[in-house]
């Protein structure tokens, strides 16, 4: 009422006042109106983002609620938050659904004990140990055909193994009371009905596992495709399906993760939100096992690898460890005493090479222990410096004598996929 009878007062004013100020009047009404109008515009969200919302609203308002359908069931300590920390990393430029932290919960394991899978002939997986731990991202790396999807579909329970077994939480996937919500998995070449659009296909996954439809709202908002979420997903490419099949693994909230080849057709912007993702699902308590041939992007992802070659374990320690246990990583030493160093190094198991420039390559010694030895013999340096080998060139050299597939030259034995 109040901005009424200010409106009145000002237009009796101009009425009986000067013409001159009856036209500043005026013009001040028009710019505040103006104003007012653009400061709405600018809270409302865009045209496209208004359509697709209303259309999402419109077609989940009839939606039948299955019976044991709670609001809240089998999500427990959801919280849906505008992540401020999450967006400065490039994870979700939209709303973002995080679990509140489940570090210390040391129950989210991948544990494979003798896993072996044989297609024929074919030995897929062979005789595999290992074990994938909560709060860490652990790359799962190998060559082509090495057996790393057979792998994971094992442990989805989409394949059985030939001998030995793995569990997800200390059972087998078969035995999980509610497998989406234990965990949830990106695999490869992921069957999804291309007539279904993708709300549709989340929102048929999330009824039969008792998840409510506003978790599936705010996963295609995490993963970017709430404008899309109407179209069909034959229509979607490799990126956009890439980015339902993450929404898919995350519907149910799971503890541990599996992701074959996630970055697989994501653009630029989209392989760094992947990586900030999983690194913030690691630091949540959660387990996050990813496969990836991309090595540059894995050392920026990972801290702990699981390593296979022709389905057999090459290695399985934390990232740094097996990148220093590359001949790569050496340490570059000089000194104006090199005759008495070198043959001090050699005695004490180091192996030495002089380098064109005048300094000398240790191996088989670190820094810290050429730095006691050479104060032990009162030997002068002048330079002491540790070269660390790349995750590719330690990943490389690892699988030398594991490749089934190479560029250059056939290898025997191999099959028909993968090459
Ligand atoms: N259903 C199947 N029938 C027969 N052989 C199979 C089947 N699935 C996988 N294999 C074989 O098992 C081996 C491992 O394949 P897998 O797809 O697990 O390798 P990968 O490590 O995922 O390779 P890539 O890096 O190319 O994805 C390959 O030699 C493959 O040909
Ligand atoms: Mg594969």
């Amino acid at each position: 009422m109040s901005h009424q009878i200010l409106l009145g007062a000002i237009l009796r004013l101009g009425v009986k006042g000067h013409h001159g100020l009856r036209i500043v009047i005026l013009v001040l009404i028009v710019a505040a109106i103006v104003v007012a109008f653009v400061l709405v515009r600018q809270r409302r969200p865009s045209r496209p983002a208004r359509t697709a919302r209303r259309r999402l609203a419109l077609m989940t308002r009839g939606n039948p609620v299955p019976p044991g359908d709670r609001p809240d069931a089998g999500v427990p300590n959801l919280t849906m938050s505008s992540n401020n920390d999450l967006q400065a990393q490039g994870v979700g430029t939209v709303a973002t659904a995080v679990r509140q932290s489940r570090a210390g919960n040391t129950l989210s394991t991948i544990e494979a004990r003798g896993l072996t899978k044989r297609y024929g002939d074919k030995l897929a997986v062979d005789d595999l140990s290992f074990e994938v731990k909560p709060g860490h991202v652990t790359g799962f790396l190998g060559p082509n055909g090495a057996g790393k999807s057979t792998t994971m579909r094992l442990i989805m329970g989409l394949d059985a193994p030939s001998s030995g077994s793995v569990t997800v939480n200390g059972r087998h996937y078969h035995d999980l009371g509610w497998p989406l919500r234990e965990v949830g998995a990106l695999l490869e070449a992921k069957a999804i009905h291309p007539g279904r659009s993708a709300y549709s296909h989340l929102r048929m996954l999330a009824q039969t596992n008792h998840i409510p439809k506003s978790r599936v709202e705010e996963m295609l908002d995490l993963v970017g495709l709430s404008a899309v979420a109407l179209q069909l997903v034959g229509n979607f490419s490799l990126g956009m399906g890439q980015r339902l099949g993450i929404a898919e693994a995350l519907l149910g909230d799971p503890g541990v993760l599996l992701f074959d080849e996630p970055i697989n057709g994501l653009d630029t912007d989209g392989i760094r939100w992947v990586r900030n993702l999983l690194r913030r699902l690691a630091s949540e308590g959660r387990t996050v096992f990813v496969s990836s041939h991309l090595m540059s992007e894995m050392a920026l992802t990972a801290d702990q690898v699981v390593v296979i070659g022709k389905g057999r374990l090459i290695a399985e320690m934390p990232i740094d460890e097996f990148t220093s246990r590359s001949s790569q990583c050496y340490v570059r030493v000089r000194s104006p005493q090199l005759d008495r160093l070198r043959p001090a190094l050699q005695a004490a198991g180091a192996s030495v090479a002089d380098e064109d420039d005048g300094s000398i390559s240790v191996r088989g010694m670190g820094a810290e222990n050429i730095g006691e030895l050479t104060l032990h013999e009162s030997i002068v340096l002048s330079e002491l410096a540790p070269q660390s080998a790349s995750l590719e060139e330690a990943f490389i050299e690892s699988t030398e004598g594991h490749l089934e597939y190479r560029g250059d030259r056939p290898v025997a034995g191999g099959s028909t996929k993968g090459a």
